[in-house]
């Protein structure tokens, strides 16, 4: 796997970074003995079964066996790749990384352009706003309330009414045309040349997490349309996967463990601005589930304001159901009619907002208001799908209390018996329980044979008794496959006289499945005996073991060359099967 970064560089930065702060940083932990325990972010649960281990530096769940070292977890929950990962971590911990290979620089650098590109459009824009061409664009941002420490922190712009501004700018930059046009910037005239995207526009920059600039959003400035113009996706833009202003929002939200998610630019800048640091915008589209995890890791408490348009529709009660599917708190504010977020807190000021945000109603309440608007309950007809639509809902609450009482209250609002709702909540199950269970239960895997795991537990942590383990076992004497591997790499790191703790082992395993087997024998518990007689025993145990799995293999075989008759196989056999016993 990796190779192509030099180990002791590695070695570097697990030594200098520790995994529970790493860990911490995006999920709560809470002190466990020696370790730390936490809901397990890479699947649903409700008991803690996510260990993290400072001593080992490693971390693993006991319930969907995903585990690894600080770089595994960046890479799994970032989803980043391991170059990128090793990127991270070695900036974090000051550790200055050599150049790296140049295909890889090539597929590094080639989004790394496209952020330099967006991040230099960014400046023309904002250095626009003061340009007596962009008077009118300055004096609509003023007009609706947004000062200028705001245009300043949030890098707002203008593009102009010419058709090259950007263009003439890039060019001056050295910045290839085909480039500008892949980040979405420019786009191609029928008879050759280019012409910039955004112009007579208001420009609001969209940025990831780490406050790259991933595209552009572009506001008309009067009644026109379309009202906004959006960057295309390009391989650094991919809408749904990014907030709106979270890598401004990211501390209040943790310090709030609350967050209010509104639908526009402007309904997240002036409530921002007015001191509301808590929120951030969808930017009209339906959240998907990559964003409410990306949410996920700062709080399990979301409040979603609608502006009374988008409030009653379907789609939007759908997309409300991502928030209990990942297990969140969501709560909804449905605003006065003819109000959205940023008129709300202009007219009546932040205080008013942050009250209606506190009198948010429960997603059941809202649904069920919204629905009744929409069914007449008093038809057994309008029962029926007011039902329909509310149960699905329902039913994906883990928790049975919670559940229970909303069945109980929507059985009370209907008037329908309990027992008749609990029936359909039944067939729904029938028919998602399949792949519910297949989504979280860990793959079945091969009994590990416990010696050989607290062996390796043993290995890991009494580097002493490697060389006495060494002297007396070869990785084939395992029987487990990946207990052989995890040996072996034990036993060539032990040759070349360098550490192999188990985080540092990690780097060298590619099978999920090592790299659990690992973790789970680095959690193992063992009483505190003398380790060098559970080694010995252990070695002792192994060697018997492999003798007994020997001879039953014999057995096997001579049994068949009875059968088939072939006597100088048999003979071969006999002789192997004698030597067994004597020893
Ligand atoms: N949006 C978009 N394209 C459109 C309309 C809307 O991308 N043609 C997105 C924008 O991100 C916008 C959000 O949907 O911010 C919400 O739309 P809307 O409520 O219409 O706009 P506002 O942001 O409220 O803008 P304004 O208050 O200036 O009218
Ligand atoms: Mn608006």
């Amino acid at each position: 796997m990796p190779g192509k970064i030099p180990e002791n560089i590695l070695e570097d930065i697990l030594g200098r970074v520790d995994i529970a702060e790493i860990i911490s940083g995006y999920i709560p932990l809470k002190r466990a003995g020696r370790n730390f325990k936490a809901n397990c972010p890479f699947h649903h649960e409700k008991t803690a079964s996510f260990m993290v281990s400072p001593d080992r530096q490693i971390y693993h769940c006991f319930g969907c066996g995903k585990g690894g070292n600080a770089f595994r977890f960046l890479m799994d929950y970032e989803r980043l790749g391991f170059l990128e990962a090793v990127e991270t971590l070695a900036k974090k911990s000051g550790v200055i990384l050599p150049e790296v290979k140049p295909q890889d620089a090539k597929a590094l650098s080639f989004s790394t352009q496209l952020f330099k590109i967006n991040e230099l459009a960014s400046v023309f824009y904002a250095q626009n706003l003061n340009l007596p061409a962009a008077t009118q664009a300055k004096d609509y941002f003023l007009k609706r309330g947004i000062n200028p420490e705001s245009i300043k922190t949030f890098k707002l712009g203008a593009a102009t009414d010419k058709w090259d501004g950007l263009i003439g700018y890039l060019k001056v930059k050295a910045v290839p045309l085909s480039l500008i046009e892949k980040a979405g910037l420019i786009l191609a005239k029928e008879n050759g040349g280019y012409y910039d995207r955004f112009r007579s526009r208001l420009i609001f920059p969209i940025f990831d997490i780490k406050s790259r600039v991933l595209g552009f959003g572009a506001r008309v400035l009067d009644n026109s349309l379309p009202k906004y113009i959006n960057s295309p996706e390009t391989p650094i833009y991919v809408k749904g996967k990014n907030l709106y202003g979270l890598n401004f929002a990211k501390d209040a939200i943790r310090d709030n463990d609350s967050v209010v998610i509104v639908e526009g630019y402007l309904d997240f800048l002036m409530p921002y601005q007015e001191g509301l640091q808590n929120i951030v915008a969808s930017l009209g589209t339906a959240l998907t589930t990559e964003q409410v995890r990306l949410l996920k890791r700062y709080t399990h408490n979301v409040v979603m304001v609608y502006d009374p348009d988008t409030a009653g529709e379907l789609a939007t009660l759908r997309s409300l159901d991502i928030f209990v599917e990942e297990g969140l708190n969501v709560k909804v504010v449905s605003l006065p009619q003819g109000f959205d977020p940023d008129l709300f807190v202009r007219k009546n000021g932040i205080a008013a907002f942050r009250e209606k945000i506190a009198k948010a109603s429960s997603l059941f309440d809202y649904k069920l208001n919204v629905l009744k608007l929409r069914h007449n309950i008093n038809e057994t007809e309008g029962k029926a799908r007011l039902a329909c639509e509310m149960l699905p809902t329902i039913n994906k609450f883990e928790d049975a209390v919670l559940k229970s009482e909303y069945i109980r209250r929507l059985s009370e609002e209907l008037k329908v018996q309990e027992a008749a709702l609990w029936e359909e909540i039944k067939k729904l199950k029938a028919g998602n329980e399949k792949n519910y269970s297949k989504a979280i239960s860990p793959k079945k895997e091969a009994e590990v044979n416990p010696t050989e795991k607290l062996l390796i537990k043993l290995m890991l942590e009494e580097t002493g008794l490697v060389s006495y383990i060494k002297e007396n076992l070869t990785p084939d004497d395992f029987q487990d496959e990946r207990a052989s591997r995890i040996v072996g790499l034990v036993f060539e790191f032990l040759e070349k006289g360098r550490e192999f703790g188990p985080s540092m082992l990690m780097n060298h395993i590619d099978e999920e499945d090592v790299a659990k087997f690992i973790c789970e024998s680095a959690f193992l518990e063992v009483p505190s005996e003398d380790k060098e007689k559970v080694v010995v025993n252990c070695v002792q145990r192994i060697k018997k073991e492999k003798v007994k799995v020997h001879r039953e293999r014999l057995h096997e075989q001579i049994k068949q060359a009875q059968h088939s008759g072939d006597e100088e196989q048999l003979n071969l056999l006999m002789h192997e099967f004698h030597d067994l016993i004597k020893k």
